[in-house]
């Protein structure tokens, strides 16, 4: 009896630890697959597939799934999707995130649910402090920003007129380039905030070129530069002696090649760059381009990369448990090798530090790529840095 009593455990476990075996932990991610941000949705979900595909599916021992959902671009969409994914697929995880009022929207659902929220791609200062269950793997503005004016400053750059789509990102974008580029003694001649959807450009280069400053320094979000570009040389502010400098979302990698050679010697500040020399990141730019028809990864490909190994990584360390607190716990201070170089998530912010790199557009092979020529090691986000002082 008690043999057949302790056989007949014995099976409840295995086919208990089997069950379990097979369980899927989900992961919801919402991009904008359409719309105009169509590029930031279509480089991030070729990236989690990449991730996939050279990882597997399988972490501690658990099925991970993704369940990919397009929000267009649209923050009430975002919203639904995410409350529908919680509530009838009860995800582990929402990720993805393509722009700032998208990732802000889903915040209190994240809160609420105590389900992670990983920001892969929108760059507002404040998203991480929406939610204690956000984590950030893309960047913020001011990262890039501020090391943009520091080098304008130290490169005979004095007076400035600053370009930026008018809200978060752009925002945080104008008032970190100011605020050191001013500390440095420099002038900002005008602050020109532009709408995001639909933006004609003519009427604020028109009175960027007539305050005739040294330089020129934009932000648009990925996906506008090449529409930025394209009046800048028909307003014939390239021939006007105006430097362009900008962060590195205006020579977008997805973007770049396509706005020729108007763009040479353009200097941009940013986390990532396709031509990142490291065997991590030729590696994937290399997996990349063959897995999706030559395309080539930008940086919103990157954080979605980066991305899912804080999925995979937090899941490892609490050995499959998809407790919003434990995988919150997990993600804390982690640290890694990415293609763009090393990261790690801020334990005090769960925000992300990385390097900075200063690039100018050049030529390799025929192509045109963003080429780094100086590093800023380790930076936090210093809106949040200025905060804690
Ligand atoms: C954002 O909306 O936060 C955003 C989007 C694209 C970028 C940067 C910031 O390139």
């Amino acid at each position: 009896m008690l043999r057949r009593g302790l056989i007949a455990a014995a099976a409840a476990t295995l086919l208990a630890s089997a069950a379990q075996a097979q369980e899927t932990v989900k992961v919801g991610l919402i991009l904008p697959m359409t719309g105009p941000s169509a590029s930031t949705g279509k480089q991030i979900d070729a990236a989690v597939k990449l991730y996939q595909a050279v990882n597997g599916t399988t972490v501690a021992g658990k099925k991970v799934e993704v369940i990919l959902k397009d929000d267009t671009g649209v923050a009430d969409i975002t919203k639904r999707l995410a409350q529908e994914l919680v509530v009838n697929d009860k995800v582990a995880f929402l990720a993805g995130f393509g722009l700032t009022p998208l990732a802000l929207a889903v915040a209190p659902i994240a809160t609420q649910a105590r389900v992670p929220e990983i920001v892969m791609a929108a760059g507002t200062s404040t998203i991480t402090e929406a939610s204690p269950f956000i984590a950030r793997t893309s960047f913020t503005l001011a990262q890039s920003s501020v090391p943009m004016a520091d080098w304008s400053i130290k490169n005979g750059i004095k007076k400035v007129v600053t370009l930026v789509s008018d809200y978060g990102p752009g925002i945080d974008a104008e008032k970190s380039f100011a605020e050191k580029f001013k500390a440095e003694g420099g002038t900002i001649a005008e602050s020109l905030r532009v709408p995001l959807r639909n933006p004609d450009f003519a009427p604020f280069l028109q009175k960027a070129a007539d305050a005739k400053p040294d330089a020129l320094f934009v932000f648009v979000p990925s996906g506008f530069g090449a529409q930025f570009v394209k009046q800048f040389v028909e307003r014939g502010l390239d021939k006007s002696g105006i430097k362009l400098i900008a962060t590195g979302d205006v020579t977008d990698d997805d973007q770049l090649n396509g706005m020729g050679d108007v763009m040479i010697g353009v200097i941009n500040t940013h986390n990532y760059s396709a031509a990142h020399d490291s065997p991590a990141n030729k590696a994937f730019v290399e997996a990349f381009k063959k897995a999706n028809n030559g395309m080539r990864p930008n940086f919103m490909a990157v954080g979605g990369y980066d991305g899912m190994h804080l999925v995979y990584e937090a899941l490892k360390k609490t050995g499959g448990a998809t407790d919003g607190e434990k995988l919150m716990a997990a993600i804390k201070g982690m640290a890694w090798e990415s293609p763009r170089g090393p990261i790690s998530i801020d334990p005090d912010t769960r925000d992300i530090i990385q390097n900075i790199y200063v690039r100018k557009v050049d030529k390799q092979n025929g192509e045109l790529y963003n080429v780094e020529f100086a590093t800023i090691p380790n930076v936090k986000d210093p809106v949040k840095a200025a905060k804690k002082n």
